[in-house]
């Protein structure tokens, strides 16, 4: 073969591995888990992943709280809200909120799988035996049995309960009504979903140790990662973190995701004695990045008017 061939040859050799081999892979456009919650209008940004919705916490961007899209907009029982006492009706006796669990059965789950989703963190979970998951019934949920899912975080809180300022995190542990088969059936069912909320008053106090869940946040930091941990008994046992050993006195209300799109399939029971958190946990939480490389300094929603909706307290009968 001649030289000048051979460079031929080589050349189109060069141009054939750069544009079928070394060509990044267009990202596959997965639909977001929540998708349906997500009003079709809402535009995904262009050239970045799309695994999380365009949203952000920013009072003044477009993309912010007053503008987030369909029930967020238009709904009339959202939330957060903003409790007060003296406006909500005491429930002194039984049914009180019954946590109930067959504590022969119950066991801490298999794996826990944490998710940055460009907001926050979820973590969900897999059992060898779904039998053995954690359910709740009573209170404001009546004879409806709803299954745990997942948990995520809000920093600071977004319900206002006397401590505003204070309030530095709010868990929310989202449970599913078992008539439906799986979370994503229920959430858009309107008695689909019932969360736990709990709240935390930042401490620097070092007689506390950190919150369980929070060291995984280090493996996650980057929007769309994801961890699993499969020793999740070190980690996770839903007693614990929803401090079951205090019978909790419970708000509850029915309300909405407090994300979009703001479904109102919500029966909400926020645990008002407030927790302790660790300062360092929360720094840790900070670390975690939106889709923009900005860290998730605050993820909570603003409160929304109340429009005349009942307020329960539910108080220990024992
Ligand atoms: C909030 O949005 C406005 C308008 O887009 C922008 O100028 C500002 O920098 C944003 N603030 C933060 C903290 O991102
Ligand atoms: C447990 O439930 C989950 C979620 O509904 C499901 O994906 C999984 O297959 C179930 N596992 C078993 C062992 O039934
Ligand atoms: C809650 O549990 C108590 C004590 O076991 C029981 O008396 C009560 O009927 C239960 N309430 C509901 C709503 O299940």
């Amino acid at each position: 073969m001649d030289r000048k061939l051979l460079r031929l040859v080589f050349l189109l050799m060069i141009l054939f591995v750069k544009k079928f081999i070394l060509m990044p892979i267009p990202q596959e456009t997965t639909q977001p888990e929540e998708a349906e919650l997500v009003d079709e209008t809402t535009k995904k940004p262009d050239s970045r992943p799309v695994k999380y919705y365009k949203y952000n916490y920013n009072d003044s961007s477009p993309d912010g709280p007053k503008s987030w899209p369909g029930m967020c907009t238009t709904g009339v029982k959202q939330s957060p809200i903003s409790i007060t006492p003296g406006q909500y009706l005491r429930k002194t006796s039984n049914p009180t909120i019954n946590i109930t669990f067959d504590s022969a059965n119950f066991k801490n789950p298999k794996t826990v799988k944490v998710i940055n989703n460009g907001h926050g963190a979820t973590y969900t979970f897999i059992y060898d035996d779904n039998s053995t998951v954690p359910k709740i019934s009573g209170g404001i949920l009546g004879k409806e049995v709803y299954e745990f899912a997942s948990f995520h975080m809000h920093w600071p809180c977004e319900h206002s309960f006397i401590l505003t300022d204070s309030c530095a995190l709010e868990v929310h542990l989202v449970h599913f009504n078992s008539k439906y088969k799986t979370l994503d059936e229920a959430k858009g069912k309107p008695d689909g979903l019932a969360v736990i909320a709990l709240l935390y008053v930042s401490t620097y106090t070092s007689e506390l140790t950190t919150l369980p869940y929070i060291p995984m946040i280090k493996n996650i930091i980057e929007p769309n990662t994801e961890y699993d941990e499969i020793d999740p008994l070190k980690i996770f046992n839903y007693h614990d973190v929803i401090h079951l050993k205090v019978a909790p006195r419970i708000v509850s209300y029915k309300g909405s995701l407090t994300t979009p799109g703001c479904s109102e399939t919500v029966s909400w029971l926020i645990f008002v004695t407030p927790h302790l958190v660790l300062e360092s946990d929360m720094r840790q939480l900070k670390e975690l990045k939106d889709p923009y490389n900005n860290k998730v300094l605050r993820n909570n929603r603003p409160v929304q008017p109340l429009n005349g909706r009942s307020v329960y307290l539910y108080v220990p009968y024992n």
